[in-house]
C-alpha cells in the first residue's frame, strides 16, 4: 500500500442499447479501466460500474423496425456490449441496465423527492407531432431546410452546415424521419426540472476543483446564458419509465440514464452485501468519479449534481471528460471504413494493442485524439514487441537452457533496480492524474535503459566463453528483474500480457509497491508474449469495417448515438485572420497533364493583373479539356511552392473527400478574373 486506502466508485458513460460498441466508445472504457486497475494495484477499494442506456425513442423505433419488443432488443444488445467489453479487458465489477427494477425505484425516488421539494413544474408546450406515426417527434427525427442558411436535410435541433440551433418548428419544409409526413404543432403538458433553483449550489460545486479547465470555461458560458428549466417528460408511446402519478407521461431517457450509475451500484451492493448509503449517502466518505465524453458534460456537471443534491444524495467528487477519437486524422467515417466496430477490430487485432496505443496518446485534457493506423502498427511493434517483450525474450533462454530455470541469487546492478523502482512515484502520479501518455513515455524510457544494459553486457558473447555461466545468469536475472518492474507499471494498460508475464516469472502479485529484487527463484519457460502486427492487417480491418457496414446499413431511423459522416468544422478564427487570405476569381486559360505526376494537373490562370501557374491535385476528377475556359476561385497570396515539376504560384479551391468526388468552385456568371472574393 502506497498511501491510506481510499474507497473509490468509478463509472463510464452508459452506452445506448441500440448500436454496437465502436472504437470511439472504447477510448472512454479503456481510459477508465486503466485508471481503475491502477487504483486497485495501489491497494485501494475500487468499484467500477456501468450499464446499458436502454430507454428512449431511437431504441423503441429500432425494435419496431426489427419487429420485436424493445425488451428483446436491449437484451440482445446488452449481451453484445458485454462480450465486447470483456474481450477488450474492461473489467467492470458490475454491468447493469437502466431498464431494471433498481433504476425504476431510484428514478421514482429521486423524482418524488425533487417534486416534494418544489423543484418540478408542469407547463403546456407546443411540439412537433407526426400524425401518421401517432407520436410526438424528438428533434432528431425531424428533417428540413435550415431557416438560417438554407442547407437541406438538416436535423430539427441544429444545422450541420452553419451551426445554427433552432426549434424544429422553425425548419422550412419539415418532414418526419419516421414516416415522411409533415409534422404538425400540437400541445402537450410537460414536466420540468427547475435547474435555476440550484444555481448557487452549482456555482459553488462546479468551482471547487472538480472539473477540468476547459469544462469550467464552458460552464461559465452556460451560467452566463442562464440555467433554464429542463424538460424531463415525454409522451406515450415511449420506451421508458412512467412518471409516478402521471399516466401516459414518461421520464425522458436522460433523466434515468445517470441514475443508472446508482442502480448498477445498488444491484452490485445487494449481491456483495455492501451498504448503499456508505457510497451514495450525503455523508459518504467514498470518492465518486464519472468518466464521460465532453459532449455530455452539461448533463453530468449541471443536471446530475443538482438532481443528486436536491434529492439528498452525495454528488460526484469529479467528472473527467475526454475528447473524441479521429481515425487517420478525420472524424470516423462510414464510407472510408474508419467507423470501426469493436467486433471488427477484435476479429483482426489484439485488444491490448489498442489499449496501449490509446494510453500512449491520452492526456488529462479534452483534446481529440487520433488513431493513425500506420503509426499504431509502428508504435505497437516497436514499443511492445521490439522493446518490452524483447527484454524478456533476450534473457529467458539463458536462464532456461543454461541455469536450469534458476535465477541468480543477487543482482549485478542493484543501482539499476533501484532507479527503476524510484521512477515508480512519477509514473504513479501520471496515472493518477490521467496523464497516461506521460506515464508511457517514462516507462518506455526505462525499457530503453534495460535494453541498453543488455546490449552492453552482451550475454550472448559471454555465453560462448568457458567458465562465464554465472555472469550470463546474473545479467539475464537483472534483465528479467527490470522486465518485471516494467510489467508492474504496465499492468493497468496491458492486463493480459502482465498476467502471462506473471505466470512466466511465477509471480503471485503485480501490486504497485513490489520492490524486492527478482532473485534466487525459478521461472517458467518463456513463450512469446506478443507478436508483431503485420502491415496489411490495418487495411484488412478497414475493408472489413466497410463490409460490415454495407451489410447492416442503411439505418431506417437516425441513431442518436452515431456521428453524422461529415468533416468537423475547424477551429474558429477571427475575421482579421480570414481577411489575410486573398481569394481571387481566376479563369483557367490552359490545363495539361504533368509528366510523372498521377494526381496533378498544371493550370495557367488569368487573374486580371497577370497569369499564374498552379499545380492542382484534381486529376482524379477532371480531364484538362473540361477545365479550359472555366472560372474558379484561387488563393492568390499563398507563398509559391517549389515542386518537383516546377513552381506552384497559388492554389485553386475544390470541395469533396477526394478521388472522383472533387468539385472545383465556380462563381456565378458575371464574376471576372481578378475580382477579390470576400
Ligand atoms: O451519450 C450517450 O451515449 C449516453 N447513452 C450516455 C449516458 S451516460 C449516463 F448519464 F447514463
Ligand atoms: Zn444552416
Amino acid at each position: 500500500m502506497t498511501d491510506t486506502p481510499r474507497k473509490i466508485l468509478v463509472t463510464s458513460a452508459l452506452p445506448y442499447a441500440n448500436g454496437p460498441i465502436h472504437l470511439g466508445h472504447l477510448v472512454e472504457y479503456i481510459q477508465t479501466d486503466i485508471w481503475v486497475r491502477f487504483q486497485r494495484a495501489r491497494g485501494h477499494e475500487v468499484i467500477y460500474v456501468c450499464a446499458d442506456d436502454a430507454h428512449g425513442t431511437p431504441i423503441m423505433l429500432k425494435a419496431r423496425a426489427e419487429g420485436i419488443e424493445p425488451e428483446e432488443l436491449i437484451t440482445r444488445v446488452r449481451q453484445e456490449h458485454e462480450a465486447d467489453f470483456s474481450e477488450f479487458l474492461v473489467d467492470f465489477d458490475h454491468y447493469h441496465s437502466t431498464h431494471s427494477d433498481e433504476n425504476r425505484e431510484l428514478a421514482a425516488h429521486i423524482y418524488t423527492a425533487l417534486r416534494d421539494a418544489g423543484h418540478i413544474e408542469t407547463r403546456t408546450i407546443d411540439q412537433a407531432y407526426d400524425p401518421e406515426a401517432g407520436m410526438f417527434l424528438p428533434d432528431r427525427f425531424i428533417k428540413g431546410t435550415c431557416p438560417n442558411c438554407g442547407a437541406e436535410e438538416q436535423y430539427g435541433d441544429s444545422c450541420e452546415a452553419c451551426g445554427a440551433t433552432y426549434s424544429p418548428l422553425d425548419l422550412k419544409d419539415p418532414v418526419s424521419a419516421i414516416t415522411g409526413a409533415r409534422p404538425e404543432s400540437r400541445q402537450s403538458e410537460h414536466y420540468f426540472f427547475k435547474l435555476g433553483d440550484f444555481e448557487a449550489f452549482l456555482r459553488e460545486w462546479t468551482g471547487s476543483g472538480r472539473l477540468q479547465d476547459a469544462i469550467r470555461n464552458k460552464l461559465d458560458e452556460w451560467f452566463d446564458a442562464g440555467l433554464t428549466d429542463w424538460d424531463i417528460s415525454r409522451d406515450a408511446p415511449y420506451f421508458g419509465f412512467e412518471i409516478p402519478d402521471a399516466p401516459g407521461k414518461y421520464f425522458y431517457v436522460w433523466l434515468d440514464a445517470p441514475i443508472g450509475y446508482m442502480a448498477s451500484f445498488r444491484a452490485y451492493a445487494e449481491k456483495q452485501g455492501l451498504n448503499f448509503d456508505a457510497w451514495w449517502g450525503a455523508d459518504s466518505d467514498a470518492e465518486l468519479y464519472h468518466f464521460i465524453g465532453k459532449d455530455i458534460a452539461y448533463f453530468h456537471t449541471l443536471f446530475w449534481p443538482a438532481m443528486l443534491h436536491g434529492a439528498g444524495f452525495r454528488t460526484p467528487s469529479a467528472v473527467f471528460c475526454h475528447g473524441f477519437l479521429t481515425v487517420n486524422g478525420q472524424k470516423m467515417s462510414k464510407s472510408r471504413g474508419t467507423f470501426i466496430r469493436a467486433r471488427d477490430y477484435l476479429d483482426h487485432l489484439n485488444p491490448e494493442s489498442l489499449r496501449y496505443y490509446l494510453a500512449a496518446k491520452l492526456g488529462a485534457g479534452v483534446d481529440d485524439l487520433d488513431l493513425n493506423l500506420d503509426d499504431f502498427v509502428q508504435r505497437v511493434n516497436s514499443d511492445l514487441v521490439g522493446k518490452l517483450v524483447n527484454i524478456a525474450s533476450r534473457c529467458a533462454g539463458f536462464i532456461t537452457k543454461r541455469s536450469n530455470g534458476e535465477l541468480a541469487a543477487e543482482l549485478p546492478r542493484p543501482d539499476l533496480h533501484e532507479a527503476f523502482v524510484a521512477e515508480g512515484d512519477a509514473i504513479a502520479a501520471a496515472f493518477e492524474n490521467r496523464e497516461y501518455a506521460q506515464a508511457i513515455r517514462r516507462i518506455m524510457a526505462l525499457a530503453d535503459q534495460a535494453n541498453q544494459y543488455i546490449d552492453e553486457a552482451q550475454p550472448w558473447v559471454l555465453a560462448k566463453q568457458e567458465g562465464r555461466e554465472a555472469e550470463v545468469q546474473a545479467i539475464s536475472t537483472q534483465g528479467l528483474d527490470l522486465f518485471r518492474i516494467l510489467i508492474v507499471y504496465l499492468a493497468p494498460v496491458l492486463p493480459r500480457l502482465a498476467a502471462d508475464a506473471a505466470a512466466f516469472l511465477r509471480l503471485d502479485s503485480l501490486a504497485w509497491d513490489t520492490r524486492e529484487p527478482l532473485v534466487g527463484r525459478s521461472i517458467e519457460k518463456f513463450k512469446p508474449l506478443m507478436t508483431r502486427i503485420e502491415g496489411e492487417t490495418a487495411d484488412k480491418l478497414l475493408e472489413a469495417s466497410k463490409a460490415t457496414l454495407a451489410a447492416t446499413e442503411p439505418a431506417t431511423t437516425p441513431n442518436t448515438d452515431s456521428e453524422p459522416d461529415v468533416d468537423p468544422i475547424a477551429e474558429t478564427i477571427d475575421f482579421d485572420t480570414f481577411a489575410k487570405v486573398d481569394l481571387r476569381i481566376a479563369r483557367i486559360t490552359s490545363a495539361e497533364h504533368v509528366e510523372g505526376a498521377d494526381k496533378l494537373l498544371k493550370l495557367t490562370l488569368d487573374i486580371g493583373s497577370g497569369t499564374r501557374q498552379v499545380f492542382a491535385g484534381i486529376k482524379s476528377a477532371y480531364a484538362p479539356e473540361d477545365l479550359v475556359g472555366r472560372h474558379t476561385v484561387m488563393v492568390a497570396n499563398l507563398a509559391p511552392r517549389k515542386m518537383r515539376f516546377g513552381v506552384s504560384e497559388g492554389m485553386v479551391l475544390a470541395a469533396g473527400p477526394g478521388g472522383s468526388e472533387l468539385y472545383i468552385l465556380n462563381p456565378d456568371d458575371g464574376a471576372r478574373p481578378g475580382m477579390r472574393v470576400k
